[in-house]
């Protein structure tokens, strides 16, 4: 079964044909990063209007490039939550009318879902149940996967993502957007150990994060050393950053795995791609004897095919959309309500 899929939720414009959830037949992204590096964050009026230039000549290079016509379409699969509602909508209006014009089934597929499903992409022996960490620049999330379409919130950031906490700690520090990938090249540099940054905890709430106050710590550090005229360690600031987000997710992830009875961990999201994090997850996993699967960094940012390979198993699980289907810019993971916080399951209880 040939999918047709569709991810706009921020500023990436990506289309892909991925056949039965697993083979990617093309995967073609049509990034906005260097637009938005100018404002030094995503301007979302922006990023809808750079969707609907790239969106019908990507769809036409996604076909091309998979060597398939319209009519070897099957589905047509589409991201609907949760991100920036104005780009979300660009892609599924396109998606709705290549539905309706071809005629064939229009698949809703969550964002975070289709981040979790990259990995099934890269590993082929990969299957639920497992326990998922997702890091993105919008959304950190650990996820119970008990079956491909059945999935828990066991925990979340109750403020900034880890990918937002990168973004701005690296804008402070003078590099461009998105931040997280130069952050990960200077923490390199350094050992660290020189700045003492906070890790957060929420009492009675073991699995949930907050990356705000450690965002803040950065940004005051970077004002009062200027307002001072003190140097700033730019490289041991990045890598005890670093640690910081480190400490914040690995090991409530193996803290999560544990809860849930779970000896396979996956990570997902643009953050996932980060070197230090991947070192750390690999050893906690080797310590504890839980297997790990790592997405190729070609699959850690946004991109159309895992929205493919997500939608496969939407449509096994008999999930359709019809033309009225809408976007939403929050949107749970199991998707019953609008607000993450109200549907996490209190696995202490
Ligand atoms: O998953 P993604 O492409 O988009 C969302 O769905 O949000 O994640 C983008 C985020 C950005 O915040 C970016 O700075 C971060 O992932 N990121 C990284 C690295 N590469 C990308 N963060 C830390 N280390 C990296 N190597």
């Amino acid at each position: 079964m040939k999918i047709l899929a569709f991810e706009s939720s921020c500023d990436e414009t990506a289309v892909a044909v991925v056949e039965d959830g697993r083979r990617v037949l093309s995967d073609a992204i049509a990034s906005q990063a260097d637009m938005h590096a100018l404002y030094g964050g995503v301007v979302p009026e922006i990023a809808s209007r750079k969707h609907v230039e790239a969106i019908a000549a990507l769809t036409d290079k996604a076909l091309a490039d998979a060597g398939v016509t319209r009519r070897d379409i099957d589905a047509v699969a589409v991201t609907y939550a949760p991100g920036l509602i104005g780009a979300g909508l660009v892609g599924l209006s396109f998606a709705k009318s290549v539905a309706y014009a071809l005629g064939v089934p229009l698949i809703p597929v969550h964002h975070i879902r289709g981040h979790i499903a990259a990995n099934y992409l890269a590993f082929p022996e990969l299957e639920p149940p497992f326990l998922a960490l997702c890091m993105s620049g919008g959304n950190t999330l650990l996820v119970d996967v008990r079956d491909y379409t059945d999935l828990t919130l066991v925990g979340a950031t109750r403020d900034d993502a880890a990918g937002e906490c990168f973004d701005k700690a690296a804008r402070v520090l003078g590099m461009p957007y998105p931040g997280g990938k130069p952050m990960d090249e200077l923490a390199q540099q350094s050992a660290g150990g020189v700045y003492d940054l906070p890790r957060a905890s929420i009492e009675g709430h073991p699995l949930d994060m907050s990356f705000s106050g450690l965002k803040t710590a950065v940004v005051n550090l970077a004002h009062n050393a200027g307002q001072k005229g003190e140097p700033l360690d730019c490289a041991a600031l990045a890598r005890d950053f670093t640690r910081a987000v480190s400490d914040e997710l690995v090991p409530r992830a193996m803290l999560a795995a544990r809860k849930c009875g779970r000896k396979t961990l996956v990570a997902a999201g643009g953050v996932a791609a980060n070197t230090i994090l991947r070192a750390d997850l690999m050893a906690a996993c080797a310590r504890e004897g839980v297997k790990l699967y790592l997405p190729p960094l070609r699959l850690c940012g946004d991109n159309g095919a895992m929205i493919g390979a997500q939608g496969y198993y939407e449509y096994l699980a008999g999930a359709r959309a019809d033309l009225s289907l809408n976007a939403y810019a929050t949107r749970d993971i199991d998707d019953a309500v609008v607000a993450y916080r109200a549907q996490v399951r209190d696995i202490f209880a």
